[in-house]
């Protein structure tokens, strides 16, 4: 898998700097070119020389070469990149990375990086605790850049905790699963949807629902980044797209999101419905604003169309991957769920469960098939979204 694939290895100041000639060894056994770049403190934990050896390209630390007055362009690395993995990652790297700063090569070419970005923290315990390095740390996530998580284990303090860079083969295997995914669903389409719906009122209100579309929209791009054709039929939201092979329709009600779905439901492989729909709709909406004439108001709602269970009946080959969204004996609702909407797997979420659901940046979901159900922990939504893929490729 990691054969001829081009990694770009950015170093930072940190003792597990020391590593970083073992690892690229075991990426050049298995195949790959590596071309590795250093902080300027990285030099006080690794040599150039070495790294130049093992990798057999220069190590570039500068933006120019004193030399002659050239420049190491930093565009053209990061074009160059497969995949740019920062291991180690210091404190100090990760606070740029997440804040855009740009004063060395490292940083300036992630900001160019459209590749896929890894990073691997190295740090004491109480720096990788202090809430600034684990905001950073999920900023970087938001951005779809994934964290190698580091080890738990003796620190080069003398302490013990969590900080230690997580070892290379165990980076090299999961560089190895993340180009085995990257091309799991080539030539696959999918249909995801996102958001909320908006049921009209009248021309300035609607009935609607507190989602933001993030746990949607990561899905698709994660969908898109294994190789799969997407489209994401979403409700009202300001979220926007990254990737190229994502074609977005944006709609406002549930009856256009059906139509949406339905226009391409044929011709897609499966479908992730991360849409929070609307059960209701007003039976008729005014074409003029409400006045506040009389005490009491009431609207007359009609039941919009259950938009899964439709595709559930029509399906013929696709997969359908349903979402539930609960408060109460949430497992059993999700089970019956699947049932009722002939779904292969629904996506289970609770209310009651802290950073979970609406709005968050992350979110704590179960798996739920016909073979039982599968919990996973609290994890940035592009994580959780990452996951669901990986089940899609397995189904
Ligand atoms: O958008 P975020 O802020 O990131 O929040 C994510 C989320 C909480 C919206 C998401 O994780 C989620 O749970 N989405 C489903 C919410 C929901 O509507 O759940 P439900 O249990 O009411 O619906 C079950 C399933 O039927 C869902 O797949 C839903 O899209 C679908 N449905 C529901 C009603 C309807 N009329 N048509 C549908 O297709």
């Amino acid at each position: 898998m990691i054969r001829g694939k081009r990694i770009l290895l950015g170093i930072c100041g940190s003792i597990a700097a020391y590593k970083a000639p073992h690892f690229v060894r075991l990426l050049k056994k298995e195949g790959a070119e590596v071309q590795c770049i250093l902080t300027p403190d990285a030099h006080l934990f690794v040599t150039p020389t070495s790294l130049a050896t093992v990798s057999q390209l220069p190590c570039l630390s500068e933006f120019t070469h004193s030399e002659d007055g050239t420049w190491n362009n930093h565009v053209a690395l990061a074009e160059w990149a497969d995949v740019f993995i920062i291991a180690p990652a210091s404190a100090n790297t990760l606070a740029k990375m997440a804040t855009g700063r740009c004063d060395n090569l490292l940083l300036a070419t992630y900001l160019s990086a459209k590749c896929p970005v890894f990073f691997a923290p190295a740090m004491d315990l109480d720096m990788y605790r202090h809430p600034t390095t684990l905001t950073n740390i999920q900023t970087l996530q938001s951005f779809g850049n994934t964290l190698l998580e580091p080890g738990t284990g003796f620190l080069a303090s003398g302490l013990e905790g969590k900080g230690r860079m997580m070892e290379p083969e165990e980076m090299v295997e999961g560089l190895k699963s993340h180009f085995e995914l990257a091309q799991s669903l080539n030539g696959k389409h999918w249909l995801v949807t996102a958001g909320p719906t908006y049921e009209n009122i009248d021309p300035v209100r609607f009935i609607g629902n507190y989602s933001s579309g993030k746990m949607g929209f990561a899905i698709a791009e994660a969908l898109a980044h294994s190789g799969a054709t997407v489209t994401l039929v979403s409700g009202p939201t300001s979220l926007q797209i990254h990737h190229p092979n994502i074609q977005i329709l944006r709609v406002t009600s549930a009856l256009q999101m059906l139509e949406a779905c339905l226009s391409v439901f044929p011709h897609v492989h499966g479908v992730v419905k991360a849409a929070a729909v609307a059960d209701y709709r007003p039976e008729t909406m005014a074409t003029e604003k409400i006045k506040k004439s009389s005490e009491e108001l009431t609207i007359q709602l009609v039941k919009n169309p259950d938009i899964l269970a439709i595709l559930g009946q029509q399906k013929t080959h696709q997969k359908i991957i349903g979402f539930a969204l609960e408060t109460n004996n949430e497992l059993e609702h999700a089970k019956q769920k699947r049932l009722k909407k002939n779904a292969d797997a629904i996506v289970l979420n609770s209310l009651n469960d802290e950073g979970a659901g609406f709005q968050t940046d992350t979110n704590r979901v179960h798996w739920v098939t016909e073979n039982g159900c599968e919990s996973w922990p609290l994890l940035p939504k592009e994580e959780v979204a990452k996951l669901i893929v990986q089940k899609i490729v397995s189904l």
